[in-house]
Formats: structure tokens, C-alpha cells, sequence
């Protein structure tokens, strides 16, 4: 029997203090086929990053943590699986790009060390020679001109763009099944957010990865997916092709969500002027405040 690559079933997580309860996730179910691009949208709190944390296990060893459902990764319950295995699942079967890529990279490692790390997951003999060979080819396809310079440099040496490459690559040189995407850029400027998901949508279909890409934005994912989830609250209120969800919201929350993404229109974002000399002091367009 086939089954999905990852299958969410009635997940609820709550969390607990002496004092209060949250309850993040209150039964989601959720699946995504080998090679299929799934969106989670939902407003911010709404428990997009705990299913995120939950699927790569990173919740299991919290304290106060009540955990229901099932996850299934390749059709094993990642419950049971021992705290190795599941290290060994996260950056070798599953990987993850998180919303801010300077502080998802270790400030005092040389990019090249990072890469080192992470290939010596699947191939602990890795030599550093290797490894800056394989992770030079890596950067390569994700735009980087000067992959040498790069894997030499420290992150804070590199833009917020540049180190959201290097974390692309990095999560995919070990050719993951799955990449979760938690709000990948948006710790970045809109161009550069943009520049990310293309260059995600490229590579995940060469390495034939299927991606979970979590956002705020329905515009977003628009492009990017060929499903989605909307989720309100810890539920899910809507699910359906991203197409159809388009063509004829159901879920009031979802028609909310798309009357909310900015119409950008073939000629770019609307100018409110044209030539920046003529800003005057105090500025023509917001008074200035009394
Ligand atoms: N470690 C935690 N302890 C307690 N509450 C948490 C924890 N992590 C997340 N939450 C709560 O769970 C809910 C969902 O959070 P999250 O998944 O991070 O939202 P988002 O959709 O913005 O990613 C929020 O109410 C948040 O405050
Ligand atoms: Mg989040």
C-alpha cells in the first residue's frame, strides 16, 4: 500500500503552566504526497510553527507538552522513533528553512563549516576538501557567483539575501525528501522573499523534494503551491487545490486572508511619486505628526 511521504493525523498539542493552558493545535490533519508543494497559511499564532516543530520531533522532549494524533513520516510513527533516529530524519530525510537566516547560522562558523556539518550527517568520512567541493556545486545552483569567496565567510560577512541562499543550500545538498519552509524570508526585504521562493520552487523540483511552506500570506504562496491548508486558530478551516481555494474561498477566515493580500499589478507596485526630490519637508504624503 502507498501511502503519503507525511501524514499529520488529528494532531493536538497543547501547552501547560501551573498557571494557564494553551491549546496550540486542537486535532489537525494534514498530508503531502512525494514530490507535492503544500502551503500552511494562517495569521500569525494561529500554530504554524509548533506543526513545524512537531514534525521534525522537537516538541516531544519539552516539559508541560501534552501531545495527541499521530505523525507519520514514510509511514512511520515518528513517536516511536528513538531520539537518534530522529536526529538522524532531521537534516538528512526532512530539512528546514527558518524566517531569519542569519540567526539559523552559527555566527562563529566559517560557511564552509557549516556545510562540513551538515554533509558529515549522511557521510561522516567527509574530508573538508569534499565537502567544499560538493558545497561549491551547491551554491552554485542557488544563484552564488563566487562560491569560494562565500564558504570562507563568516554570516555576518554575507547580506540577509546571500544568507538565505546559503541556507537553501544547505538544507538541500543532503537531498531531503521534505523541506519545511517556516515563513522562509520574511525577516528579509519583499525582493529578496521573492528571489527565495523562486529559487526554492527551482531547486526542490530538480531534487524532486516535496516542500511544506508555512507563511502569513496567502499572495505568497499563490505561485509556490499546489495545495493548500488554512488554518485558524490550531484548525484547519479550508483545505483544497491552491487554484480552487483561489477561484471560491469557503471558510469566511480564508475569503478574510485574501481580501487582505495586496493586489500588485503588471506594471509593479502603484508609484505615489515619481521623482524623490520632490519629498518636502515635512513629508507630502504622511504629515508630519503634530
Ligand atoms: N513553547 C511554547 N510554550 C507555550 N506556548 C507556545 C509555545 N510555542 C507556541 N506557543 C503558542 O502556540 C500558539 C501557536 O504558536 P505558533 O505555532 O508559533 O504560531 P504561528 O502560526 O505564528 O507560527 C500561540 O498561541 C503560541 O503562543
Ligand atoms: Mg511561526
Amino acid at each position: 500500500m502507498t501511502h503519503p511521504l507525511l501524514n499529520i493525523h488529528k494532531l493536538r498539542i497543547a501547552f501547560r503552566t501551573h498557571t494557564k493552558q494553551t491549546d496550540a493545535l486542537k486535532g489537525i490533519s494534514l498530508h503531502i504526497n512525494s514530490d507535492e508543494r503544500v502551503a500552511l497559511v494562517g495569521e500569525s499564532g494561529s500554530g504554524k510553527s509548533v506543526t513545524a516543530r512537531a514534525v521534525l520531533g522537537l516538541l516531544q522532549q519539552q516539559r508541560g507538552i501534552e501531545i495527541g494524533g499521530r505523525i507519520e513520516f514514510e509511514g512511520q510513527d515518528v513517536a516511536l522513533l528513538k531520539d537518534s533516529e530522529r536526529r538522524q530524519m532531521r537534516g538528512t530525510k526532512i530539512s528546514m528553512i527558518f524566517q531569519d537566516p542569519v540567526s539559523s547560522l552559527n555566527p562563529v562558523f566559517r560557511i564552509e563549516t557549516e556545510f562540513l556539518e551538515v554533509l558529515r550527517r549522511t557521510n561522516p568520512k567527509v574530508t573538508l576538501p569534499a565537502a567544499r567541493e560538493q558545497a561549491e556545486e551547491m551554491l552554485r545552483k542557488v544563484s552564488i557567483d563566487d562560491p569560494h569567496r562565500v564558504l570562507r565567510s563568516f554570516p555576518f560577512q554575507l547580506s540577509g539575501g546571500m544568507n538565505q541562499r546559503v541556507m537553501i543550500a544547505l538544507a538541500l545538498i543532503n537531498a531531503p525528501s521534505l523541506l519545511i519552509a517556516d515563513e522562509p524570508g520574511t525577516a528579509l526585504d519583499v525582493t529578496v522573499q521573492d528571489q527565495t521562493l523562486r529559487l526554492m520552487r527551482r531547486l526542490v523540483e530538480d531534487h524532486r523534494a516535496a516542500v511544506l511552506l508555512i507563511s502569513h500570506n496567502l499572495g505568497v504562496v499563490r505561485e509556490f503551491s499546489d495545495r493548500i491548508y488554512v488554518i485558524y486558530r490550531g484548525r484547519i478551516v479550508e483545505e483544497g487545490p491552491t487554484g480552487a481555494v483561489f477561484a471560491d474561498p469557503i471558510h469566511p477566515y480564508t475569503r478574510a486572508l485574501l481580501a487582505a493580500v495586496p493586489r500588485i499589478t503588471k506594471s509593479g507596485i502603484p508609484k505615489l511619486v515619481d521623482d524623490i526630490s520632490q519629498f518636502t519637508e515635512p513629508c507630502e504624503i504622511h504629515p508630519a505628526r503634530a
